[in-house]
Parts: structure tokens; sequence; C-alpha cells
């Protein structure tokens, strides 16, 4: 397993996903941590991420000394080259050009990290290679042992390596795609350079969850939240895996899920897999206590502490659980750098389905911790899940009741529900679907002034929002083909009684966010 160290690059899950990508375990934590904990951690390999900082200004921003001292290979991204040529008795500097976005660099010296990788060819005969870089400092003087290993004409030392040691260092970012062939560069570290087999893989990892939940739990009782989401139902469909009948899943109808989610749900799970549902109809109890409120936080706070009521109750039914089971994944755990910094803050106050109400006293039990999304979806594919399902669209936990704005009426969530249905079902028929990251329809409860057949209408207003994003932190609307939107709005206005005006939202995030409220 390959431990990476996070210097607060926003990049940094990307060097663990590319990890992982190889079919290696590896965790991530901030470069802080202790001599013990790195020895304890017993890798194959370190890596040491990118980040913001300039090493002869965050001179306490260092790798442990235990990353130098355990005789394993280590590979420096950015700042983390930065950080290992300083440690390791070179010298790093601000240069006066800053390289920002793709470079072309010359692969030097047959070095176990590039040779016979090339996009193309120079005049001379050396493989050429397309990177990203993006920094400011260069190293200018190689530690003692070292060699350079790419170059170009801004930045002498693009790469460098110790090979005896099992040392290398690139400036540029392996991680993102726009180095070609910066997947072949992570194969090359952690199998070529490192030693790691290819046992991290999902049907594996069945076996190995499978194995430890039923330690965890023995044969006591379990109880999960299920939402409907991708990362409840996985869980769910694991721990059955596991323990079968011990597991009793509570779904919650808030009144604000999409067109037939409740049915989908039962279906799939208690009718197809044979879990234990409790269908809980709670329709009227959260749009009751919405009645009146506009307020965007106001309403997310209201649902989110109506779940946990609801949710509280049914569980003291359920005497005998002694666990409380939670689809937490890996990035939700990940203590970053970056937090360090204070910078992160609150624009919106996300309540998750399955939020822990704390008097409960039931043990947690949270079988997708080490796990990064994607990988929660192919270990969804690896249980038997729908693919439908597993691939599904992000889900906010306060539903529909952010996508009808201002205040929540059952029957506005009832002609979204059905405009939104119509919409997704577009997308999915055009290959849209898998195309956009999120897609939905938000009700404006403003009316406008249509005419149809010979009549004037007097009716709501419809949203439809597409984004595509990599990690939701930004993201770009969707370029729909003119004649898909063309089709959804007419399949809307005409089928949908009481909306007969549909329009498309062209802002970006930021400055928008992706949902409406
Ligand atoms: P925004 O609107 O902040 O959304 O650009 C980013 C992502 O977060 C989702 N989202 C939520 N998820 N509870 C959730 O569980 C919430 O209150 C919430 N608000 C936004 C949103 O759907 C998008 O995927």
């Amino acid at each position: 397993k390959i431990l990476v160290l996070d210097f607060g690059s926003q990049l940094t899950q990307l060097i663990a996903r590319r990890v992982r990508e190889q079919q290696v375990y590896c965790e991530l934590h901030p470069f802080d941590v202790s001599d013990d904990f790195v020895r304890s951690f017993n890798p194959q390999g370190i890596i040491l991420s990118g980040g913001p900082n300039s090493v002869y200004e965050a001179t306490d921003w260092k790798a442990p000394q235990a990353v130098f001292e355990l005789g394993v290979p280590v590979l420096g991204i950015c700042y983390g080259m930065q950080t290992m040529a300083e440690q390791l008795g070179g010298k790093v500097e601000s240069s006066n050009k800053r390289e920002f976005g793709y470079a072309e660099m010359r692969a030097r010296g047959h070095s176990k990290l590039f040779s016979g990788l090339q996009d193309r060819e120079s005049d001379q005969g050396h493989g050429l290679l397309d990177v990203w870089m993006s920094h400011g400092d260069k190293v200018t003087q190689l530690p003692p042992g070292f060699k350079v290993i790419g170059d170009n004409e801004s930045t002498p030392v693009a790469a460098m390596a110790d090979e005896d040691r099992g040392y290398y260092a690139v400036q540029f970012h392996p991680e993102v795609t726009h180095t070609l062939k910066g997947k072949e560069m992570f194969a090359r570290f952690v199998h070529d350079i490192c030693g790691c087999g290819r046992d991290w893989t999902m049907p594996n990892y069945v076996e190995e969850a499978v194995a430890k939940i039923r330690a965890q739990v023995g044969n006591e009782e379990v109880i999960l939240g299920l939402s409907g989401g991708v990362d409840s139902s996985v869980a769910a469909a694991l721990i059955h895996r596991a323990i079968g009948d011990q597991l009793t899943c509570v779904f919650v109808d808030n009144g604000l899920l999409r067109l037939n989610e409740a049915e989908q749900v039962m279906e799939t799970f208690a009718r197809g897999l044979g879990v234990k549902v409790v269908h809980v109809d709670a329709t009227e109890q959260f749009l009751g206590h919405l009645k009146g409120v506009s307020d965007p936080e106001q309403k997310r706070k209201i649902i989110g502490r109506e779940f946990v009521e609801v949710f509280d109750a049914e569980s003291k039914k359920l005497v005998n659980a002694k666990w409380l089971a939670q689809g937490t994944i890996y990035p939700d755990v990940i203590e970053s750098a970056g937090a360090k910094t204070g910078k992160a803050h609150t624009i919106k106050s996300h309540h998750n389905v399955g939020g822990l109400p704390e008097h409960m006293k039931l043990k947690l039990l949270e079988p997708l911790r080490e796990l990064f999304k994607d990988e929660v979806r192919e270990l969804g594919v690896a249980l038997g899940l729908p693919h439908d399902m597993v691939y599904r669209h992000p889900f906010p936990g306060p539903g529909l009741g952010v996508r009808i704005l201002g205040e929540v009426r059952k029957d506005f969530a009832d002609l979204l529900r059905r405009a939104d249905a119509i919409f997704i079902d577009e997308l999915r028929a055009a290959g849209w679907y898998e195309k956009t990251s999120q897609a939905f329809a938000v009700f404006l409860p403003v009316k406008s002034v249509g005419v149809m057949g010979d009549g004037r209408t007097y009716e709501y207003v419809v949203a439809l929002r597409a984004v595509e994003t990599q990690d939701f932190m930004t993201a770009h609307w969707a370029e729909l083909p003119h004649s898909l939107l063309g089709k959804v709005s007419n399949r809307i206005i005409n089928e949908v009684r009481g909306i007969n005006r549909v329009v498309y939202d062209i802002s970006g995030k930021p400055p928008a966010t992706i949902e409406w409220e």
C-alpha cells in the first residue's frame, strides 16, 4: 500500500484515485502526521502532494523525517518535489517566470519513471511528454545523488531522481488528465518502482468487506437509513450480503423525493434483494412543518430535523439494534491539509440523510469509509445493484425541498416531480444523462401568461438545470442540443398541466450554485 501525504493541493484526492486506479490501496493523510504514524503505516511507497506554499516561506510544511528513513520509494509532486529537494540538501528558488498550464518536457537519462514513455520525439531523439505545470518556485540545485530526468527551457529541473534510493520528483502534475501519460507514470511508480501488486479490486473487496462486517457485528442487529442514493444503497447491499436479516433498513419518504422513487427503492431492495426495509411515509409530517417557511436554510434545517425525528422513532421500535450503519465514503473522512488553513467557508449547510442522532448510543458501522465515489459505484455493480441506480446523479438530502423556490407545497412538488421525470427521461433517451454530472428541474413559483388553443393561460414556470463538473465545487452548464431542450419543453408544457413555460439555466458555478437554493 501507498501513503499519500497532503500538502494542501486541490488535486491531492486525484493522486489517491490515480493510485487506486492501478489497483493499489492507498490512504491520504495530512503532511504533518508523526514519524511513528509513517512507520506504523508501513507503506511500500510514499507520495508527497502539491500545495499552495513556498518551501522558503512555510518552513514547517515539511515531510516527516521518517519518509526518508524508511528505505521505500518516494515520489514528490510539485510542492512535494520542492520540499523533497530542500529536505535532502538541494535548493529551491522563486522563479521570475511562472509556468502554468500545458508544457512540453524532455525525458532524459532513461529513468524508470519515464523511459519508453513519450507523446512524440524531438529531433535529437529525446522522448517529449505533454505535462501540466502549475508553479512559481523551482528547484535550482539538485540534492546530492540526484540527476535530472526531465527538463525544458523554462524549467531546467522539471523532474529529478535518485534511482538508487527510489526517489523521484516531478514539477508537473501527473495526476491530471492534461498530463497525457500521467496514468502510465503512476503505473511505473507503484508497480515497477514500489513493487505493489494489483490486489485492490472491488470483487476482492466484497469478500474482504463481508468478512470484516461479520467479524465486527457478530450476531447483533444493524439499522440503516436508506435514502435511495448511491452510498446508502451500496452500503445496504453490502451489509445485507454479509449479515442478511440482521440488517433492517428504514426508508423515509419525506414527500420531496423524485417520481416513483419510493416504489423503485422498495422494488430493488425489498423485492429484488430480499432486504428488510421499513417504509415510512412521512410526507404529511414534513410538509406540515414546512408550511409557510420560505427561507432555504430554514427549510434545510426543518427537513434535517424531521428526518432525525422520524428515523429516531422508527429505530426505537427496533429494540435489538446495536449498530447504526451509514454510507460514509472516503472523501467525507479525509482530513486535508487545506482544512488546517481554515479557509473553507460554509456556503450552504448540507443535511445528508443518515445524520447521526447523537443520543442513540448505537455503534457506528461504516463499510464504505475507505472508498472513493467511483469505487462505491464499482462495488455496487459487483454486488448486483442495477446500473441505473448506481450511476445516478447525486440528489440532495432536502430533495425537492430546495428545488421548489420559497414555500414548499404538495401541489408544487407534484408538478415538479413530473416535469423532472420528463427531463431525465429525455436526457437518458438522448444519451446525455451520462454526459452530465447533475440535471434536474426547478419549480419557480411565479406565473406567466401563455396561450393554449384559443385560451389564455396563466401558469407556473419550470427551470431546467444541467451541469458538467468534476468535483461539484465548480461547474459548467451543459450545452444541451437545442432540439433536446425543445423536446423537453414541449413535453413538459403539454403533459404537466399547471406549467406553461420552461427556461434553461445557463449560469456557471461560481458565481451561481448548482442548486437554486
Ligand atoms: P451547490 O448548490 O452548493 O451544490 O452548488 C453542490 C452539490 O451539493 C448538493 N447539495 C446538497 N446535498 N444536502 C445535500 O445532501 C444539501 O442541502 C445540498 N445542497 C446542495 C447539490 O445537489 C450538488 O450536487
